[in-house]
């Protein structure tokens, strides 16, 4: 394929995607933390997946199976959670992992690294997540040497690349452009505007998203994260031309989202394969 042919496909796939999670309102059970709780369930809502926002221990072994993806997210991670999270990620059922600052206190990394021991489908941080994860993860770190201190998406490409071989697990690092790894391929996906940071939860937003894309597309979530990745950021972009600033972007980016047609996503989806 060439280069035109190549970003037609992934522009077809990210809409067949997005088709398939309006079509199929996958379920998907969100352990996230307190800030992204409403931002990710209206992200997930827009796009046309059904949000389940439980985190009780005692809830999972009737409620998690039902679900066709568990999201985790250990933004505002407390002891009292953990025990959820690892239930919920070992129920059977396809799940993501977003490891917010997981360097922040060597409890959370722990609890990380415990998470990445559970097999999740996709783990989708920053460069600095990913960094931490990778040269703390044993056995990624026998074939990546070093933490990079700029932080660039780009600069963990080889960390994401380690990580995503010893977990087996595809990695999302975003970034200006996101990088979407399982070891071997390489995605970039490059829609989005920069004042996307400015929003809260964002990040974790994205993540959910790719919960639900890996929902209807469990056998490919290279394809599942990298498309999550673009159709989030292409939606951040039609949002811009009507935002003021990160408030309003926030409410026309969710409208973007939910208003997204075949025309917009086949031509404006910025996805390649990198060598
Ligand atoms: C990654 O996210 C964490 C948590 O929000 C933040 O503290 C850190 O500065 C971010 N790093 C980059 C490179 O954006």
């Amino acid at each position: 394929m060439d280069e035109e042919q190549t970003a037609a496909w992934w522009g077809r796939r990210a809409w067949a995607l997005l088709s398939a999670v309006r079509a199929r309102a996958p379920l998907v059970q969100c352990i996230t933390n307190l800030v992204s709780m409403d931002i990710a369930a209206n992200a997930l809502l827009a796009a046309g997946a059904s949000p389940a926002m439980l985190h009780c221990l005692r809830e999972v072994p009737d409620f998690t199976p039902r679900c066709d993806a568990v999201y985790v997210n250990v933004g505002t991670l407390s002891e009292d959670w953990l025990p959820s999270m690892r239930a919920a990620a070992s129920a059977g059922r396809p799940w993501v992992l977003d490891p917010v600052a997981a360097a922040a206190s060597e409890f959370r990394m722990e609890a990380c690294l415990s998470l990445l021991a559970l097999r999740p489908a996709v783990v989708r941080g920053n460069a600095s997540e990913i960094l931490a994860l990778a040269s703390r993860s044993a056995a990624a770190s026998s074939t990546f040497k070093g933490v990079d201190s700029s932080h660039d998406s780009g600069d963990a490409l080889q960390a994401a690349k380690a990580l995503a071989q010893s977990t087996g697990a595809v990695i999302a690092v975003s970034g200006a452009v996101d990088y979407i790894t399982d070891g071997e391929q390489v995605a970039g996906a490059g829609n989005g505007v920069a004042l996307m940071q400015k929003i809260t939860a964002t990040g974790c937003a994205v993540t959910a998203l790719i919960t639900a894309f890996v929902a209807v597309e469990p056998s490919d979530a290279l394809v599942a994260a990298a498309c999550a990745l673009a159709v989030f950021g292409l939606a951040g972009e039609i949002g811009m031309e009507s935002a003021k600033g990160p408030a309003s972007l926030r409410m026309h980016l969710i409208d973007a989202l939910y208003c997204l047609d075949e025309q917009t996503v086949t031509s404006r989806v910025k996805i390649s394969l990198q060598s």
